[in-house]
């Protein structure tokens, strides 16, 4: 979807960004929300990397895009630094899978309607804490180098998603400079914490733009 330069319709897309929010409680809050309606059979009793495509393309919708690119992002990131491990990949695909159907309820998030729904494919529990620790480090320890990564490509990938949009080259020739500056613009792209996009210098100790850079390296082979 090209729509660079209409800085209406990038807001619009992106009005969801919010996955964070300050008032997450520590105990869990139910709310009363109806709830979508999604299709009941079961997809596969096993945890494959086929079995989470088939769960990514049937709960994800509007934040499929995102799960694809942090996907793929961290596909990069671990060709580059460690060891494949293709199980983990079933993690970044399917890091905000209960997102759309839980009608983007911050309080809800990886709660039950998650585990319904990773209960499909048998999810393991070491799969379901990779998970969770990318969103509420209370819950999880960010304690590993998948763990770190996952949490610190996050919230940066939507900016940077949002910011390639407005661009005719996209993520090609996307500059330090320009991150720099419109990360500063709080008008742009409001939606996205500004504090998680920070999160590569608290768990990885790398420097924001230079992390920045390295992921939209990775962005540009998506
Ligand atoms: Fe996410």
């Amino acid at each position: 979807m090209l729509i660079f330069g209409d800085k209406k319709k990038v807001e619009e897309l992106t009005k969801d960004f919010p996955l964070y929010s300050n008032n997450v409680s520590e105990e869990k809050t139910k709310t009363t929300g109806e709830s979508i309606k999604v299709p009941t059979e079961t997809i596969s009793s096993e945890c494959t990397i086929e079995s989470a495509e088939n769960l990514a393309e049937k709960y994800l919708t509007d934040t499929r895009t995102h799960c694809q690119q942090v996907w793929k992002i961290m596909r990069y990131f671990a060709q580059q630094l460690w060891e494949d491990e293709e199980r983990r990949y079933i993690a970044w695909l399917l890091h905000d899978i209960d997102w759309d159907v839980i009608w983007k309820n911050p309080e809800e998030h990886l709660w039950d309607k998650f585990l319904e729904i990773v209960s499909e494919i048998s999810m393991d529990d070491e799969l379901i804490s990779d998970i969770r620790s990318h969103y509420e480090e209370k819950w999880v320890p960010v304690d590993t180098t998948l763990r770190k990564y996952l949490i610190s490509v996050d919230e940066l990938s939507w900016f940077l998603y949002a910011y390639s949009l407005l661009r005719p080259t996209q993520f090609e020739g996307m500059a330090r400079k320009w991150i720099k500056k419109r990360l500063k613009d709080k008008a742009f792209a409001r939606g996205v914490d500004r504090d998680h996009v920070q999160y590569c210098e608290k768990y990885l100790d790398i420097p924001l733009q230079e992390f920045a850079l390295q992921v939209v390296e990775a962005m540009k082979n998506i």
